[in-house]
């Protein structure tokens, strides 16, 4: 298996993805065997966005297979202040280390970066956009708990809009056979045109809601996120969109007795204190299957990877830029504008924003 890049997780097959899904069951149940898999192998870590749970498990799986880790965890304290490009700044790091995990809070940081590394890059969440790794997590608490991935009513609550995590998540899940979704948000938060336009064109069942008491009782998986300060302009605006869903027993008292809770964590107020010690709450356990499944995905990611070059970049397709604020083509001005026709749309290859043609 060679993964250049994990950029977004439909880049894996589904059997690279089950490999994956079932050697972290074996890592985790013998974690020792593996303690020397990346010896003499070196994982840099590039945070130009705060992060614990991430890094640290990129940072544990690295330093549990016997590998070494650099990196930072604040641009402000590297060369990024002074006003190193991304292309520099992965040309150099890649060739220090043997695989790169990148975290930005610009859409498509990831996929830029991967033009210039000479080793395999892994998103570790660009802005609004992606956070593959998470999903790698989540699908691998969905297995453990679940056994199978298919048919299931998955619940989404929280921010659509902006989540990452679902994004990736409903990706993932809805190419398994017999799953439905169901989006509970406010209307601001609703979740973006382009996720719903693709489970329409792989006919897949989805439905929105407004309020969680009425949706959970139909639930196998419920998965609660943030409403994320850092992504709104304004203060006010998140002060209207916070503590809107709250999961608390009463609720949870609706739901079946197998439903799943998850959460890609941190919370802050949108799972009550109470609900922790409910055998439903899957959350801590899942943070922790966060180290087995980055294990195994670095494992597959550098023993798969060949000799370490700089991969050739494509050529412009087009002569303007993405017009998505939030797209890192905004701010690295050097990046080639990459669109992908699809009927009368282009869409973005950073951010995969989409555009009318006209
Ligand atoms: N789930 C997650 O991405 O958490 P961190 O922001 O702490 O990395």
């Amino acid at each position: 298996m060679e993964v250049k890049k994990l950029i977004n997780l439909s880049e894996l097959s589904r059997e690279e993805l089950m490999d994956i899904i079932k050697l972290s069951g074996v890592i985790r149940d013998n974690s020792a065997y593996y303690m020397d898999d990346c010896h003499g192998k070196i994982m840099a870590t590039l945070f130009y966005e705060p992060s614990t749970r991430t890094q640290m498990s990129f940072q544990t799986a690295m330093l549990r297979l016997g590998g070494k880790i650099i990196g930072f965890d604040n641009p402000q304290n590297s060369s990024v202040s002074k006003g190193e490009s991304l292309k520099d700044t992965i040309r150099v790091m890649s060739g220090y280390a043997d695989i790169i995990v990148i975290r930005h809070p610009l859409e498509g940081a990831a996929y830029a970066a991967s033009l210039y590394s000479k080793c395999p890059v892994i998103n570790a969440g660009d802005g609004g956009h992606l956070h593959p790794t998470q999903t790698l997590t989540d699908v691998v608490t969905l297995w453990y708990e679940r056994h199978h991935l298919s048919n299931q009513t998955i619940g989404c609550c929280g921010d659509m809009k902006n989540g990452r995590t679902v994004h990736s998540l409903i990706r993932c899940l809805s190419s398994y056979k017999g799953n439905r979704f169901v989006f509970i948000s406010t209307p601001e938060l609703q979740m973006p045109d382009y996720i719903t336009e693709e489970l329409t064109e792989k006919g897949v069942e989805f439905s929105f809601s407004n309020s969680l008491e009425e949706s959970i009782p139909e639930l196998d998986m419920l998965y609660m996120t943030r409403i994320q300060r850092e992504r709104f302009p304004s203060q006010e605006e998140y002060e209207r969109q916070k503590g809107v869903f709250v999961l608390d027993e009463a609720k949870l008292s609706l739901a079946k007795d197998d439903l799943v809770v998850m959460h890609p964590l941190p919370r802050v107020d949108e799972i009550a204190v109470e609900v922790d010690d409910d055998p439903r709450a899957k959350y801590f356990e899942q943070a922790e299957y966060g180290i087995y499944a980055r294990m195994s995905l670095i494992i597959k990611m550098i023993k798969g990877s060949s000799k370490k070059e700089l991969p050739e970049v494509p050529e412009s397709t087009h002569d303007f830029k993405c017009g998505n604020p939030r797209c890192i083509t905004q701010t690295e001005q050097y990046l080639p504008s990459l669109f992908d026709e699809r009927g009368d749309e282009l869409v973005c290859r950073y951010c995969e924003h989409t555009f009318v043609q006209h």
